[in-house]
């Protein structure tokens, strides 16, 4: 029908894919310089958190790769005290010496670590 054709209209035919690049951007480049900032405001962590974001100790959560809001909400539930269960004690003193920036530039780290590069980890880091 004629109607089909009057009301074709490009931009309305392209928005959904406009509207998927909008929402999920092709995260090809990390900030190198927030990554290495972030690596070294972390370094206090790794003792706990491992060196490479994966914990050696059971009651210690691994933060490779976590999504960037939830490390950012959790360290400032810590600051709070929203979040008190179990050894939140031990991250409450943890978060205290952390300024926002802290926190986003270590929370930045962690949620990219492991997507900067896709070579494999070295296998020693591997244990069973
Ligand atoms: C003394 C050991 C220790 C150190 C050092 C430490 N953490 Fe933790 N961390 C823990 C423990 C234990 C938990 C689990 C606490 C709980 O039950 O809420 C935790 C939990 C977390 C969580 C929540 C993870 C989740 O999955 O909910 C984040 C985020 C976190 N730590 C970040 C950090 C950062 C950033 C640093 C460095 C500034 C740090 N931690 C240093 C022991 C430590």
């Amino acid at each position: 029908m004629s109607l089909n054709k009057r009301k074709f209209n490009p931009m309305a035919a392209l928005s959904p894919l406009l509207l998927t690049l909008v929402m999920f951007p092709v995260s090809a480049e990390i900030n190198q310089e927030q990554f290495e900032l972030g690596k070294q405001k972390a370094k206090v962590c790794m003792t706990c958190h491992g060196d490479d974001g994966i914990s050696t100790q059971d009651p210690y959560p691994n933060l490779r790769g976590q999504k960037m809001g939830y490390l950012i909400s959790s360290l400032k539930d810590y600051q709070t005290r929203e979040r008190t269960s179990g050894l939140a004690v031990l991250m409450q003193q943890q978060a205290d010496t952390l300024s926002d920036q802290d926190i986003r530039d270590i929370s930045y780290f962690y949620s990219n670590l492991g997507s900067e590069s896709n070579s494999v980890s070295d296998s020693s880091a591997i244990s069973n």
